[in-house]
Formats: structure tokens, sequence, C-alpha cells
């Protein structure tokens, strides 16, 4: 087929769906309006591990309005079927109210359904229950670890320790919570056998699947709408126990549910970006070529289940070395189990791989960048192929220029305004291109315009607007006739919405199934006696502003409308889809970054204060440059969190997460963000995808907090090896 001409793709598009979102006519789960809808509040466990005893659900059944208190004890057998299509971690998940098992502090226990939310929430206030409690054990440096995960490459201990230079070093980095804008949110709905819940989720297939198994259901008597989702930052990608629980409150009741958890509730049982303690021991030459290196982290998980992520990759890939030792151990505590945050594993690899090659550049007297690019692999050392696309030196180059990085002093304490010690550092970011089958329906109206669906969700990059983008080329129509759908579990099934896998994933089958449409609109014109295409080949046909044409002769051509109504055909419909390449990977494809931060730290208060970051991306092509600079400024804002705020703090003798709000645990606010800049490097990876793009929502996080870290030692002279850095560290 002739190739279409590209005017949406690559265009600074707003929204399409800005204004339904800036008018509050965006329907998020707890605001759908289902008929005859009830309330339920979960209570949750008081102690950290152990058993209940009893539950006295007297009063609250006596006060106006409940309905019904749910608990282990009135609640029947659930089928919870094996579910390996939902994100589910090895191990045995938690079964909602199925034993009196308490496996961590604030477990849901119980249900308390009610007509209005007021009487729900009092009512979960009246539940007395009784545990016999046993001492949680939440302490990662203090547990015995479990399953480990490793990798080698050559004899990397014996490597370090004959290095000309050695550098052995420990780092560790806090819990972090997700805290999107929207809590979590369920509302149930059983209609005889068959269920629909609306909800806040990343995934509409995963939950899907993963209600069909807890209840037994075939896979097309569960629905899950999910139009709007309001940041995720990975706390969507599971079917968490509220689903299930709200699922199960509106089955007892035979009502439908409704179940908001409560901000306090969003760090119970809703998953979390686990905390590490990373040993990381690095061999080099005198001239800083890398010899070796041996990583090894502890990481939280559950009790209950074995959540891994890939913490790994970068050190594999990201330098040239011969020697690689890797041993990656999780933790089993009594906690809930975590899940993938923005920039899974990576996000903590990198912070510790790059502070250390700051750490090792110093030692050496060579420039950071320069270091860097005395470490480039021609391939890719793990896997033994060629990058795809590898663009690391450009982002130096060009970040350098534009950041001004030939100002910087690499004397730490050199720099000074007033009170503040001014600062610059640099790191490198790199994140797996993660591409998954995926599927997409096109059908072309006979007044022109297109709709497209893919189950997805659009938790906020803009999904809505770039599929729009590339299904707008694809068919030759504007923005305006082209409307693309999703959050539907009746559209064809895609992957998670994650990992940065939407565009190439689903953008992709978008792209074939309009592929498909567009060439069967052509088909029907060339044979059609009556159409000016007649007899002309279907690559030498184009569409435009929804007119079929001659590539290089405009005049000659007609528009669908014409086209379909003279041959009596109500629209057009075709299905598309993507599968990356099966077999061994004949390229290694990630997405990279160079970003740079300047900081000022109060020489006294230990005070840190960003001023500056910019962000060079090797992303592959980029769709929507607007909506990119919305993924790139969040990822950086995300990232300045990490790197100085974010900390979830458990109280270790009854595991009790003391700041469980927004208060509490400390996120940036406008007066914590500076001047942010991102630059994307021009290109497209052909062999990742039909799109071009390598996935740019988590990278753009990936780097900011050791490149933060690398500045204020910059500034100060300080090496603060664990995250958050906080004032207190500094003094
Ligand atoms: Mo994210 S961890 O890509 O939702």
């Amino acid at each position: 087929m002739s190739p279409q001409p590209q005017a949406a793709v690559g265009a600074p598009l707003s929204r399409v769906d800005g204004r339904l979102k800036v008018t509050g006519e965006a329907l998020y789960s707890a605001e759908h309006d289902v008929d005859g809808a009830v309330h339920a509040v979960i209570v949750d466990s008081g102690i950290g591990r152990g058993r209940i005893t009893s539950i006295d659900a007297r009063a609250a059944l006596a006060h106006p309005g409940v309905l019904r208190v749910i608990s282990h004890r009135n609640t029947p057998e659930l089928p919870y079927r094996d579910n390996s299509g939902s994100n589910n971690p090895p191990g045995r998940r938690l079964r909602v109210f199925q034993d009196d098992r308490v496996l961590f502090h604030g477990q849901p226990v119980a249900v308390v359904v009610a007509t209005t939310l007021e009487a729900a929430q009092h009512g979960a206030s009246l539940v007395k229950i009784r545990y016999d409690d046993e001492q949680p054990s939440t302490d990662l440096t203090k547990a015995e670890p479990g399953e480990s995960t490793t990798y080698a490459r050559g004899d990397a201990d014996a490597a370090v320790r004959d290095a000309a230079v050695s550098l052995d070093l420990t780092y560790r980095t806090a819990r972090n919570h997700h805290n999107p804008m929207e809590p979590h949110a369920t509302i149930a709905r059983w209609d005889g056998g068959r269920l629909t819940v609306w909800d806040k989720t990343q995934w509409v297939v995963g939950t899907q699947t993963e209600l069909a198994a807890v209840f037994g259901l075939e896979m097309g008597a569960v629905r899950v709408i999910s139009p709007f989702v309001g940041g995720g930052f990975g706390t969507g990608l599971r079917c968490w126990p509220h689903v299930v629980v709200a699922a199960l409150a509106a089955r007892e009741t035979q009502r439908p549910v409704k179940l908001v958890l409560s901000r306090k509730q969003m760090y119970l049982g809703t998953g979390f970006r686990p905390s590490y303690e990373y040993r990381l021991r690095l061999g080099s030459d005198r001239r800083g070529r890398l010899t070796a290196a041996v990583h090894e982290m502890d990481a939280e998980t559950s009790s209950y289940e074995q959540f891994t992520e890939g913490v790994l990759a970068a050190g594999q890939m990201l330098y040239s070395m011969p020697h690689v030792r890797q041993a990656y151990r999780t933790v089993p505590l009594d906690v809930n189990t975590p899940i993938w945050m923005r920039g899974p594993g990576f996000q903590t690899a990198s912070f510790v791989i790059e502070s250390a090659m700051d750490e090792l550049a110093h030692e050496l007297g060579v420039d950071p960048i320069e270091l860097r690019i005395r470490n480039e692999p021609s391939e890719d050392e793990a896997k033994g192929v060629p990058f795809s696309t590898r663009r690391l030196r450009e982002c130096f180059t060009v970040g350098a220029r534009e950041f001004g990085w030939h100002r910087r002093n690499p004397r730490p304490r050199s720099r000074r305004d007033g009170d503040w010690l001014i600062g610059m550092g640099m790191a490198t970011g790199v994140y797996d291109t993660v591409r998954a089958p995926a599927q997409a329906r096109a059908r072309l109206e006979a007044d022109g315009t297109a709709v497209v669906e893919a189950a997805s969700s659009d938790m906020g990059p803009g999904t809505y607007t770039s599929q729009a983008q590339v299904a707008a080329d694809a068919l030759g129509l504007t923005m305006r006739t082209v409307t693309f759908r999703l959050g539907d579990s009746r559209y064809p099934a895609t992957p998670p919405h994650g990992g940065s896998m939407t565009m190439a994933s689903v953008g992709s089958a978008v792209l074939d199934a309009c592929d498909r449409l567009r060439r069967q609109a052509v088909i029907l014109a060339i044979e059609d006696e009556e159409s000016p295409l007649f007899g002309v080949a279907a690559d030498d046909v184009v569409v435009r502003g929804g007119r079929l044409h001659v590539q290089g002769d405009p005049a000659r051509g007609e528009t669908y409308q014409r086209l379909l109504t003279r041959n009596n055909r109500s629209h057009l419909e075709a299905e598309g889809s993507f599968a990356p390449p099966s077999g061994p990977e004949r390229h290694s494809f990630y997405a990279y970054n160079a970003t740079f931060a300047e900081v000022a730290v109060d020489a006294t208060l230990g005070l840190v204060r960003v001023r500056r970051i910019l962000g060079v991306y090797d992303a592959g092509r980029i769709i929507s440059p607007k909506l990119a600079d919305s993924q790139a400024l969040g990822g950086m804002v995300g990232g300045i969190g990490t790197a100085l705020l974010e900390h979830t703090v458990t109280d270790h003798r009854d595991g009790r997460i003391v700041n469980a709000n927004l208060a509490d645990y400390l996120v940036p606010v406008n007066a914590d963000i500076p001047d942010l800049k991102a630059i994307y490097l021009d290109g497209e990876d052909r062999e990742a995808d039909p799109l071009g793009v390598k996935g740019l929502g988590e990278v753009v996080m990936i780097g900011v907090a050791p490149a933060i870290a690398n500045a204020v030692f910059n500034a100060t002279g300080r090496r603060i090896r664990e995250l958050p850095i906080t004032a207190e560290a500094l003094l």
C-alpha cells in the first residue's frame, strides 16, 4: 500500500477528551450513576498478623440504613480458580473473607453495606473484632530472604577483587506509594449470573479475567468498564481484593454496590514500590573502563506472593564489561503484595548504578559523561544481539550543550549563591521497550466518520488522543471525524496499560485495523466502474481528508461518503492486531535518556531545592509531542518526589503504616517544581514495532533521582546513598 500522508501524528495536539475532563463530564469509576446502588465500606484489620477470634456485628446491624455485615463468618467458599491472566505474581493470592487469617496490617476483614455512604462508614466503625495477634515481621533489614533470581557472566567477584579501582557501596530506597489523584473505586452489579463492574483499573481485560476466576464464571459473563482513570502509575495493574469485596457485597445483598477506598486504604491493599537494600561493587581500570560489577539486592514482598520486577536488566546491558554477577532476593514480610510503580525496577537500579558511576568518575577525576562514553557497549552484552537503536551519545551531546554542562565545576562545594550551595549532576536512564499482543477494531460509517475500539485504558498519558492520531492518518481522516473508544472489556483485547507498552502495542493494532479498513475502501473504489478510481492500482491510492485519490493526482478521486453511499454500504469494518515477533529476539530494545539536574542546597539547613532539570530522550518516534511533554514533565516531577520526598513509613512494632495519608506522605507541590525541559531525538525505531515508538512513560522518570543525588554531591561533597535524600541526612 502506498504510505499515507502523516498529518495528525507528530502534531502537538491538545487532548480530545480535555474538555470532558475539565468540565467534569468525564466519568470516573465512582461517578457512574448505577440505579439502586448502595454503599460499601471495608473494615481493615487492626493488627499486623494473627487470627480473628470474634466478630460482633450487632451494633453495626442495628444502625439505621445498614443492610449487611459480611466477613469470613458468613461468606460462602469462592472458587478462586488459578489465574495466570491478570498479573497475579507466583504464590497464593489473598482470598477475600475465606478464613480467619490476618496477613498484614489493614487487610480487609469485613465489609459493611448500607443504603447511604454515611451509614456504611458509621456501621464500619461499630464492627467489633477481636484477634489473636502475633508479632508481624515488616523490617526488610531484619527478615530472612526468600527466593532469589541470579545472573552471571565471567567471574565478577574475582574481577572486582583484582580491579585497579574498586568501589563497594550500599544503597537503600524507600517504599513508595502511587498516590494517584483518583482513589480506587468499584461499582459492581449482578444481572443473574452476569457481573458488570465499573472499576478504576489499568487493565480491563486483567480485571475481567480475575473476577471470572474468583467467582468461577465464564469470561463472557464479566464486563469491566473503565473509560477514565484519574492517574495510576501502576496501582491499577492488578485486580486488588477490594474489587472482589465489591462484587461479593453486590452478590450477597442482591443490590448494585459502590465501594470507594479511603485515602488511607489506598496504602493498605493496592500495592506499592518495594523498598530495597542494594549493594553494588564496581571494578574498573585506571582509565575508567569497567571490568566488573556485583549487584546484590534485597527487596520487600508479601508472605503470600512473590513479587519481582525488572531490576536486573540495566546492570546487564547499560555499560560494557566482561564480568557481571547479580543476586536479587525477595524478602517475605507481613505486608500486602507490592506492584510495579512507574519505571518499575529500572528506577531503582538506575539510582544505584548511576550514583555509583558518579562516584567512580569523581574517584578517577574523569568527567561523568566521558566515563559513560568510555563504557558504551557496541551490543547488548547480556543477550548477545545488537541494539535496535541506542543513541545515548547524542543524548549526552545535546544535553550537555543545552544544559550548559561545561559550567559545572567538578570540585564539590565550589559554587555558592548566598546561603545556597549550587551543584550540577547527570545520569543515564534506560527502560525496556515492552510490546505485547493487542487487538483493535475500526469501523467507517457511510457519513465518512470512523470509530476505532480497543479495550485499553487511559490513566492519563492521553491514549484517546494519541490513538486517534494514529487512526486519523491511517484512514486519511481529520481528527474531528475519528473517535477512539477504550476502557471496556467488550472491545478487542489489549495488554496492561502500563510499562510504556500502550503506544507500541495498542497503537500498532490500531494502525493495522485502520490500514485494513482503508484497503477495503480502496478496493471497493478501484473495482467500482462508477468510481473515478476504477482500475487504478490499489498501491496508487491515498486518502486525505476523507477523500480517496490517485497519489500525485488529487483531482482524480472521491470521498468515502460518496463511495459508501453509492455502493449501499452502511459501513465498512476491519479488525487488526499486533504481536511482537516470536522466537529469539534479533535485537535488544530499550528507550534511553540523559538527565541533567541543578540543585541548590542550604548550607546550614540541608534543604535541597531543585533548580533545573533537562531530559534528552531516545524514545523512538514521538506520536504526540504535547502529550509527550506532559509525560516527560510529569516523570520529572515523579523523580523529584522519589529523590527528595516520598517515603512510606512502617511502624515495625505492629506493621502499621504511620503516614497513610497525603499530608504526611510527601509529594512535590508546585513550589518544589522548577524549570523542566524535555528534548526528544528525532527518529524512529523500525525494528521495535510498525509505529517506530520505543515507549516514553517510564523512561522519563528514570535517571531523575540519580541526577539529583549527583547534583547534591557536586553542591555539598556529601554522598547520600539513601532515598529520599532528606535535610536530616545532609546535616
Ligand atoms: Mo506503570 S508501572 O507503567 O503503570
